[in-house]
This record gives structure tokens, C-alpha cells and sequence, in this order.
């Protein structure tokens, strides 16, 4: 099958630069400080890089690169590239991944074949590392798997990390690892954008399924894939209304990551929106944006990725993901506005507006990891416009309770290089969620949009620790930026993935 690593493993040399067999050595520079080793670049480039500093022609602001070439017959590496990371003040890890992603693209671009980057050094040795080693490794995604050119698909970059060649043999390690690390989170992500990526017309939920059971199993993951007839055999009356018209059957994929001796009773929860396309039902969506609506699966797509990279990163919990798969659409057969259909919990929802299809098939899969013992859940869907409203398009959603798990799942995203912010569930958002004649309607009107739809999920959480996280507005770039062309963008793989890492903080779960 196609959805195999398009990138190669970040390698690690402590080797002298000038020794260096590569087309470009990265080096990252702060706004307003002069870059590490300047003399020597100097030396290599004939005084180049003091001159483009001094005119300004490089600045080292963030995601600008200044490329010369180098004339001294001591370096083997043709080129040095130098990339801004920003100033010192609010430095974070997305500076240091988006820099390296800027570097290889413009490398990939100029399609030279092996890069060397030096450490940015203002993060510890191993963050530092796992970080450029996600940046370099988003870098080799490539979007367009359609075109017949065959000389428009980039050629694979190799990608070295230049330690310091006075780094002792325990550091270098220790930078290995997070050189490891990175490279899986990122490889992960790419997997996710390319699924996101795939046409409805080949995307449908038997694709999504097939290929989420090859990837599973090559993890070493147990899978199993629910047909319509065991979703029926579980009454999952939202999910199964969603799938209702569509001649592409519905599935809903599990993927179990079972460590052999996971320390605590925890058990995380993943569960990932999964419809191949969302045309709306019989509400159905205007046309001329509807095509983007082969994305309405990029949380069923970051859910199968994070626990491929679950798998292979090895923490100590056990991990449940799911996604339920559907295609939305309207027909003779299809549900109506007006609707009352029933929960696999029981519970009644009058389907107001059929294009409000996420929640419904959430609710039914929220409800199934608590059946198979989660303790802990995490949504992640392509849930409203609203969301764009509220945050734009850089931000994450981040929705649930209690405030320790919120919190947690907020930092390790903001880390991870998946910005999201909180908004709230107050109880009197509840009241937009009142039907007449069942126990909710699947609307709550356009005001707090996003809220509401969050709480409609809340309803199917048992009062589990629960997050939210609504990627409407992250999961697609809309305009290129040097660190992300446009296109799927792999939001909250490596949120989840390093989720999964931290449960030796959690309080109660031993
Ligand atoms: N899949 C859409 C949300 C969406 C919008 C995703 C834009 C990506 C980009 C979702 O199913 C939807 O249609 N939501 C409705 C909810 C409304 C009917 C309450 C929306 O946001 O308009
Ligand atoms: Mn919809
Ligand atoms: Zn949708």
C-alpha cells in the first residue's frame, strides 16, 4: 500500500562541519544575535556572512534564510543556509521545528540532496533534537501523489543533525533518542496529512478501514473493524443515521495499543472523527467550498497516526483509539431535519440539522471507549466553522473537564507545535441543547457554536475525564507559509502521541 515513511530517519554526526559530506549545512540563528561559529563561516564563505548581517540583507528573523556558497577549499559542504528562529523573547519549541521545516523545504525546493543542521542550542541538547528532527521530517510531505510528472515529486532529502564534535558519548545518546523521537512523531503526522490528503472518491470508510488495519497490524496493534451489522447489533442509532443515505457502507475502526506491563489501571481513550465527506445530508452545504470537505476524517486521521506512533514510541498505558467512519450524505434514504434517532446509551436526539453529523457519530463512539474501558478520553474533530470564528486559523479548540486534564492536554499540544486554547463549557450552554420531544436536539443555534457542539459531546462522556479538541479551522492550511505549504497539515498527531507519554503525571491512576 502507499502509506509508507516518504521521509528518511533523521541521522546524528559529532562530527568537525567542515568534514561534512552535504549540499547545505543549516545553521539557526536569533534575531539580533550573531550565529554560532561565526568566524568560521566567515572563513568558509569569504566573509559572506558578516556582510549579509551587517547589511541586514538577514536579519534572523523568524523563517528567513539567507543561502552562500562556500569557497574554502577546507569545507565539503557546498553551501551554508542560514535560517532565523526570531529574538529570545517568547522562544518556543514551534520556533525551532518551524525553522528546520522552512530550511528543508527550501532544500528540498533547490532539490539538493543531503542537509546538515546544527543545533539552535537554546533548548536542552534532546528537546532541541527531537524537535529539528520533526521539522525536518515534516518537511518531506508532498501532496500531489496525482500528478502524472514524475520529475514534479521532490527527491528524498537526507537529513543529518550536527552536534557539537565536543558532545560526549552519554549526550550523543541522549540526542539520538530525541532524534528518534522526533522522526516517528513526524513520519506520523506526514501519514495523517497523507490520509486527509486522499479524494472522497478513493478516501471512503472501507478505504480508511483497510488501511487502518495494514497499519495497525505492521505496528504490532490489535485491530478490529465493525461492520454494519455489529454497529447495528450495538444500537449506534447516530452513527447509523449519519451513514443512512450513503452507498458506502459505515465502519468504525478500534486500535488497541497493549503494553505488556502497563503500571497503572489507566486506560487512554482516543477517538477520532472519521467522515470521508461531509456534504451536509439534506441540509446540505453550498457548493463552492464543499470540496474541502474530504477533511471532515483529519481526526480519525490523527487518531490512527498517533497510535502507529504510540506503538513504536512504547509508553507505559494502555491505549484505545477509535474512529467511527461515514460518509455524509443526502438521498432518498437519508435521515431529515426533524429526526428523532437513539444512542447506543439510550439516549434520544432530535436531529435538527443533519449537517451537525459529527457529534452524532462521536456520541455513539465516545460512548463505545467507555464500554471498553477507557478512563480517560480525547476527542479530536473537525467539528464546527465556528471554531474559526472564534480562534482563526492557528488555533486549536480545546474543550473539557476536569481542569487538570484540560490543562495537561493544553501543554502538551502547545509543545507538540499544535497551538490550542480553552474555551468553556458553562453549564448554561446546555439550555441551547433543549428539544421538545427528545432528551437533546443536535444543534444550539449559532451563538458559542463551537461550545455548544462541545457540549452535546459532553453528554457522552460519563463524566470521564474528557478533552475536546475541534481541528475545523487547523487541520487544512489555506495559504502556504515557509514551514507549512498548502494543505493537510497533520494537526494533533503529535499531541495525542505525547499524551500517551505523560500518564506518569497523572494523579488517581494506579
Ligand atoms: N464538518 C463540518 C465542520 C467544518 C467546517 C469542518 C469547516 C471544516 C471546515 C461539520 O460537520 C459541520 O457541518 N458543522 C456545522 C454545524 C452546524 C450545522 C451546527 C457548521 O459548523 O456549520
Ligand atoms: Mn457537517
Ligand atoms: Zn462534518
Amino acid at each position: 500500500m502507499r502509506y509508507t515513511e516518504q521521509s528518511l530517519p533523521v541521522g546524528v554526526a559529532a562530527s568537525p562541519i567542515p568534514a561534512l559530506d552535504v549540499d547545505v549545512v543549516v545553521v539557526p540563528v536569533l534575531e539580533g544575535e550573531p550565529p554560532a561559529g561565526l568566524r568560521a563561516l566567515d572563513e568558509a564563505t569569504a566573509g559572506r556572512i558578516t556582510a549579509a548581517i551587517e547589511s541586514r540583507e538577514f536579519t534572523g528573523k523568524a523563517n528567513t534564510v539567507f543561502v552562500s556558497p562556500v569557497s574554502s577549499a577546507g569545507w565539503r559542504p557546498a553551501r551554508i543556509l542560514l535560517v532565523g528562529v526570531g529574538g529570545r523573547p517568547g522562544f518556543d519549541h514551534a520556533r525551532v521545528r518551524q525553522a528546520a521545516t522552512t530550511a528543508a523545504l527550501v532544500a528540498r525546493e533547490r532539490r539538493w540532496r543531503r542537509l546538515a543542521m546544527t543545533m539552535s542550542g537554546v533548548l536542552p541538547a534532546p528537546e532541541d533534537a527531537q524537535t529539528m528532527s520533526e521539522g525536518l521530517t515534516l518537511a518531506a510531505f508532498y501532496s500531489g501523489i496525482y500528478k502524472c510528472d514524475a520529475d514534479a515529486r521532490p527527491a528524498p532529502l537526507e537529513s543529518l543533525l550536527a552536534a557539537p564534535d565536543t558532545t560526549s558519548a552519554d549526550d550523543l545518546a541522549a540526542i539520538e533518542r530525541g532524534a528518534g523521537r522526533g522522526y516517528i512523531l513526524a513520519a506520523c503526522s506526514n501519514l495523517a496529512r497523507a490520509l486527509t490528503n486522499e479524494p472522497a472518491n478513493i478516501m471512503t470508510p472501507r478505504f480508511f478501514s483497510d488501511a487502518a488495519s495494514q497499519v495497525g497490524s505492521d505496528a504490532g496493534l490489535t485491530v478490529d473493524v465493525l461492520d454494519e451489522e455489529r454497529l447495528a447489533g450495538l444500537n449506534m442509532g447516530l452513527l447509523l443515521g449519519v451513514a443512512r443515505a450513503s452507498a458506502e457502507p459505515p465502519r468504525l475502526v478500534v486500535l488497541r495499543y497493549e503494553p505488556p506491563r502497563a503500571s497503572g489501571r489507566a486506560v487512554l481513550g482516543l477517538v477520532g472523527k472519521g467522515v470521508t465527506f461531509d456534504t451536509g445530508g439534506i441540509s446540505i452545504k453550498p457548493s463552492d467550498r464543499m470540496h474541502l470537505m474530504k477533511t471532515d476524517m483529519s481526526g480519525g486521521a490523527a487518531v490512527l497516526a498517533a497510535m502507529k506512533a504510540i506503538a513504536a514510541l512504547k509508553p507505559d498505558l494502555r491505549v484505545i483509539g477509535i474512529v467511527p467512519l461515514v460518509e455524509n450524505m443526502p438521498g432518498g434514504r437519508a435521515m431529515r431535519p426533524g429526526d428523532v434517532v437513539r444512542s447506543a446509551e439510550g439516549k434520544t436526539v432530535e436531529v435538527l440539522d443533519t449537517d451537525a453529523e459529527g457529534r452524532l457519530i462521536l456520541g455513539d463512539a465516545l460512548w463505545y471507549a467507555r464500554h471498553l474501558g477507557a478512563t480517560h478520553l480525547v476527542d479530536v474533530a473537525t467539528l464546527t466553522g465556528a471554531v474559526g470564528i472564534a480562534l482563526g486559523r492557528s488555533t486549536t479548540g480545546l474543550f473539557g473537564t476536569p481542569d487538570w486534564w484540560v490543562q495537561l492536554v493544553g501543554r502538551t499540544a502547545n509543545r507538540a507545535g499544535d497551538r490550542a486554547w480553552n474555551l468553556p463549557l458553562f453549564e448554561d450552554y446546555r439550555e441551547q441543547l433543549r428539544s421538545d420531544i427528545a432528551d437533546l436536539s443536535n444543534i444550539g443555534g449559532r451563538p458559542a457554536g463551537a461550545i455548544t457542539a462541545a457540549m452535546f459531546l459532553k453528554e457522552f462522556t460519563g463524566g470521564l475525564p474528557w478533552v475536546h479538541l475541534d481541528i475545523a479551522s487547523t487541520a487544512w492550511a489555506e495559504e502556504a507559509q515557509p514551514w507549512q505549504p498548502k494543505g493537510p497539515t497533520g494537526v494533533a498527531v503529535r499531541t495525542l502521541a505525547e499524551l500517551a507519554c505523560t500518564s506518569g503525571e497523572w494523579p488517581d491512576t494506579t
